[in-house]
């Protein structure tokens, strides 16, 4: 079958830019790649793997998207030494992972050098977020997973449905604006969904990491060959397929829009023959940004975050922070073992400026 084979070489060359075989990893627990399989989901959840371990406070929380999804998040809600900050309520962090990962994948290292737990011991409230279809998000309120019809979504649905879920949930929950943090395909949702309004009284700041908006120079031509091919095919079959597919649709056309269904399909989708545009530049010029990228990241080419750039420069410049790290590849910044010394004490500095 073209479809799956042109997914499977898809989806591996995915798999190959971001793992890179030759670097070492602070830890062996879990493998990328395991949520797109079949396995059963595990009984024990994300806290009690690996959190409450390692001696800190974990909550599992489920949330409900509109469109019936039901996400787990966990909560970090303080350090080891606990304890409040001298009477000061903790800020949120929701940290958003992206494609072939979860919310696992963040706690990977040790608790010395993983984000989610270097924020907690910095006095932050930390929520991690599992979208749709990752191995702890599997659950819908009528619709089966072992069903095509459960996964008849693309990246649109994570912009429009999964990410003001969890936000909203997070504020629900602190009442308080909240620092945003994606990587990869996080940054995508998290820059189309912000420069849409959803967020905008929930938001306090946003980090980027490794932001994919334009792919168009994505470097190994085999991507994009393997996008080309895929896209011709045009018969999604599940929505793991809708997203590469929607993924492979802006490797090839280098704009940032919605599901391209087709011209009939988009005249009944969106009422119009070409899929609405995400326009980034109206993401609020005044939000607190910090982007961190890398030069050995062919997903987050140095080139098409110029172009990304280029989409913010009316940004208020007092407002925006940008680190180069000329030596990080796409995973160096989840799970590189000197990330704290490079990337996340950056980040906790970063906060540290809006802390009002
Ligand atoms: C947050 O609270 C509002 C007001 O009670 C409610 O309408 C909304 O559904 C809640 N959102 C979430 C995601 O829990
Ligand atoms: C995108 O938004 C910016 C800022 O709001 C605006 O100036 C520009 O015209 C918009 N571009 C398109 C194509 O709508």
């Amino acid at each position: 079958m073209q479809v799956m084979s042109s997914l499977v070489v898809l989806g591996l060359c995915f798999l190959f830019l971001v793992v890179k075989p030759d670097r070492a990893y602070g830890s062996s627990r879990g493998s990328l790649g395991r949520n797109n399989g079949a396995a059963a989901p595990a009984v024990d959840g994300i806290c009690a793997i690996s959190v409450t371990p390692y001696g800190y406070k974990c909550q599992e929380h489920e949330v409900q998207t509109d469109d019936g999804y039901i996400l787990s998040m966990q909560r970090i809600p303080e350090g080891r030494a606990g304890g409040s900050m001298g009477g000061q309520k903790k800020q949120p962090v929701l940290i958003q992972h992206g494609i072939f990962a979860d919310g696992f994948t963040w706690l990977m290292n040790s608790p010395e050098q993983n984000l989610p737990m270097i924020l907690a011991d910095n006095g932050f409230d930390v929520w991690i977020a599992n979208t749709r279809g990752t191995q702890f998000s599997r659950k819908h309120v009528f619709l089966d997973p072992a069903r095509p019809e459960y996964w008849d979504w693309s990246w649109d649905e994570l912009v429009t449905y999964d990410l003001p879920s969890v936000f909203g949930f997070v504020f629900n929950h602190t009442g308080q604006k909240i620092h945003y943090i994606g990587h990869s395909l996080g940054t995508l949702i998290g820059l189309t969904s912000f420069s849409e309004g959803h967020q905008a009284e929930q938001l306090k700041s946003a980090t980027f990491l490794c932001p994919i908006a334009y792919v168009s120079h994505l470097k190994t031509k085999l991507v994009r060959l393997a996008a080309k091919a895929f896209v011709g095919d045009h018969e999604p079959q599940s929505t793991a397929t809708k997203n590469l597919v929607h993924l492979a649709q802006s490797v090839r056309d280098g704009v940032i829009q919605k599901y391209d269904y087709g011209e009939e399909g988009n005249r009944k989708h969106y009422g119009e023959a070409k899929p609405p545009v995400y326009n980034i530049s109206n993401i609020p010029r005044d939000l607190p940004i910090f982007i961190s990228h890398g030069g050995l990241d062919p997903l987050s080419d140095v080139e098409d975050v110029g172009l990304l750039l280029e989409l913010l420069k009316q940004h208020d410049e007092t407002k925006l922070s940008v680190q180069f790290l000329k030596d990080y590849a796409h995973l160096d910044f989840i799970m590189g073992v000197n990330a704290k010394d490079l990337v996340y004490n950056q980040i906790v500095q970063f906060f540290s400026k809006y802390q009002q």
